[in-house]
């Protein structure tokens, strides 16, 4: 992964990610007191959610720039740094929970983190997560493809987001009993007029790095939201075409 966060600006602007996030975590159904693993815990305001719950609950990031955040605003819970495709924990938890991560790992780092996974969990332990998943973003990743093609550079998706039935046999390959596992479409509301604009900032950033100057880069971004007004302009607010893959799974 390893991107540099605007951490206060995506805890401020993007709270819709761990919004969203609840209904994952309410998927986990172990006893209170259970240990959990928020893998990826971002500002960690989903891994507080967890400890409410009653779990004992530790978050995992990468990004120090949300680890600042998240030990400032809650300095009650454990939070480390590690890399979700290369991390060893001191003791095996009961849950490993993950909301909107996967889809930053390569799909060839997927089978290391799932092999980690599987090495921080107690036998029976369970795996519980939420990512994007096939066709995510089609309409924003399409239109910011066309642009880039129009300027002369070719668009590198930089996320992976695949089909239940090829993650559903990843997991099964690392050890894991898929339990529950559905993609649905969830268009999602952006903030302000410049939602859009916004989100490209925010969320694709490695495709612009062979955008020559700062200003084509903006030129682009600007081509792309007017493609997209037509469609994702609705009623005066800007809507995200998500698409969500979730899985519920056991480490046997
Ligand atoms: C997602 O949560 O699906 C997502 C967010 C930003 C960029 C790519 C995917």
């Amino acid at each position: 992964m390893n991107i540099k966060w605007n951490a206060n600006k995506y805890t401020e602007d993007f709270s819709f990610v761990h919004q969203y996030g609840n209904s994952v975590a309410e998927l986990i159904d172990a006893a209170k007191g259970s240990s959990v693993l928020d893998l990826g815990c971002g500002n960690g305001a989903l891994t507080k959610v967890l400890r409410d719950k009653g779990y004992l609950v530790k978050g995992m990031d990468e990004s120090k720039e949300f680890l600042v955040i998240a030990k400032e605003k809650y300095p009650d819970i454990d939070f480390i740094q590690g890399d979700a495709a290369d991390f060893t924990l001191s003791e095996p938890v009961d849950v490993v929970f993950s909301n909107a991560v996967f889809h930053w790992i390569n799909k060839d780092k997927q089978r290391d983190m799932l092999k980690c996974v599987y090495k921080a969990l107690n036998k029976d332990g369970r795996f519980v997560f939420e990512f994007g998943g096939h066709g995510n973003n089609k309409k924003i990743h399409s239109a910011l493809a066309r642009v880039f093609s129009e300027h002369g550079y070719c668009y590198r998706m930089p996320f992976y987001f695949p089909r239940i039935g090829e993650y559903a046999a990843m997991m099964e390959n690392a050890g894991f009993e898929v339990q529950y596992a559905v993609l649905f479409d969830r268009p999602t509301e952006l903030k302000g007029e410049d939602g859009l604009k916004d989100w490209i900032n925010m969320f694709v950033k490695t495709p612009f790095s062979i955008v020559k100057t700062e200003q084509e880069k903006e030129m682009i971004a600007d081509k792309a939201v007017e493609i997209l007004r037509d469609d994702l302009f609705i009623n005066g607010k800007w809507y995200a075409d998500y698409v969500r893959i979730r899985m519920k799974a056991v480490r046997v």
